[in-house]
C-alpha cells in the first residue's frame, strides 16, 4: 500500500496591493504537488491561512484553492479568525464537511486530526482540556490507524527565542494524550515559518516552511524578520512500513509547476 500527505503552511493570503506574492506562493506550492509523479492523498495547510482574519481574505483564499483537485484540509492559526474562517468554509471539504475548526477526516490509509490552537487576540496557542479530551477519543476510536495530528502552534520550544515566546501553552498536556496512543505517525505544525523536526511524545513533530516568507534563524534572541528564503513543502509518505518525510522545494523547484 502507498500513501502520502503533503504539508504546507502559513500562506498569509491577503487582499489589496500586497495580495499578489502570498497568493502566488500558495498557488505555486499547490501546483508543484500536482506534478509529483505520485500525487499525495491529501494536502494539509497548518494555519495562518490569511493575514488579518478578514472575510475578504478568506474569499481570496477560496479563489486560490477551490479548483485544486485533491482533498485539502485547513487548520486555523493565530492570524486567522475562527468565525470568519467558518463563515467561508463551514460545510465544505476544506473543513471536513463540518462546522468546527477541529475535525477528523478518514482517508483509506490514514486519518487526519485537525486541532484549533488559536487563542483570540494572542499570537500564542492553547488547546484546552475539552479539545484534548476530544482528541483522546478520536484517537481511541481509530486503533491501528496511522494518524496525523495537525495544529498551528508547535508544542515545544524550537530554539528561536522570539518564536518560543508564542508556542503552544499546553504542549505537555498534548504530549500526555499522544503518549497513550501508538499510531500517531506525525504531529504537523506551522507558525515558525521554518522547516523544523523534533521527537515529541513518542512520535515526530514536523513544521513546514511558509509558502510566502520565512523567518530568519535568530538563535540568540531578537526579531527574526521575514525573509524570501526558499519555500518548500513536506511530503510525508509511507515507505514499506515506515513513514518518511521528504522536503520538496517549491520556490526554487527544478520541476514543472502544474496548473489547476
Ligand atoms: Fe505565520
Amino acid at each position: 500500500m502507498t500513501a502520502s500527505l503533503a504539508h504546507l503552511s502559513d500562506p498569509h493570503i491577503t487582499t489589496g496591493p500586497l495580495a499578489g506574492a502570498p497568493a502566488e506562493g500558495l498557488y505555486r506550492a499547490l501546483g508543484r504537488l500536482l506534478t509529483l509523479d505520485r500525487r499525495p492523498d491529501c494536502v494539509v495547510i497548518t494555519g495562518d491561512l490569511v493575514d488579518r482574519g478578514a472575510r475578504d481574505e478568506y474569499r481570496a483564499l477560496r479563489e486560490v484553492i477551490e479548483r485544486f483537485p485533491l482533498p485539502l484540509h485547513l487548520v486555523a492559526g493565530n492570524h486567522d479568525d475562527r468565525e470568519e474562517l467558518l463563515a467561508e468554509f463551514a460545510g465544505t471539504g476544506f473543513l471536513g464537511e463540518g462546522d468546527r475548526t477541529h475535525y477528523v477526516v478518514d482517508h483509506p490509509s490514514f486519518a487526519v486530526v485537525v486541532l484549533d490552537s488559536t487563542v483570540p487576540g494572542s499570537p500564542g496557542g492553547r488547546l484546552g482540556p475539552e479539545q484534548l479530551e476530544w482528541l483522546d477519543e478520536a484517537l481511541t476510536r481509530r486503533p491501528h490507524t496511522p494518524v496525523f495530528v495537525c495544529l498551528h502552534h508547535p508544542p515545544i520550544a524550537i530554539g528561536v527565542p522570539f518564536l518560543d515566546g508564542m508556542c503552544l501553552d499546553d504542549g505537555e498536556d498534548l504530549a500526555a494524550v499522544l503518549t497513550r496512543h501508538t499510531d500517531v505517525v506525525r504531529v504537523l505544525a506551522g507558525h515558525v515559518h521554518r522547516p523544523v523536526t523534533a521527537g515529541f511524545a513518542g512520535t515526530v513533530l514536523a513544521t513546514a516552511s511558509s509558502t510566502h516568507l520565512q523567518s530568519g534563524l535568530a538563535l540568540q534572541g531578537g526579531v527574526p524578520h521575514y525573509l524570501p528564503e526558499p519555500a518548500s513543502a513536506l511530503l510525508h509518505l509511507l515507505s514499506g512500513q515506515v513513514w518518511v518525510t521528504h522536503t520538496v522545494p517549491v520556490s526554487h523547484a527544478a520541476a514543472t509547476i502544474g496548473c489547476f
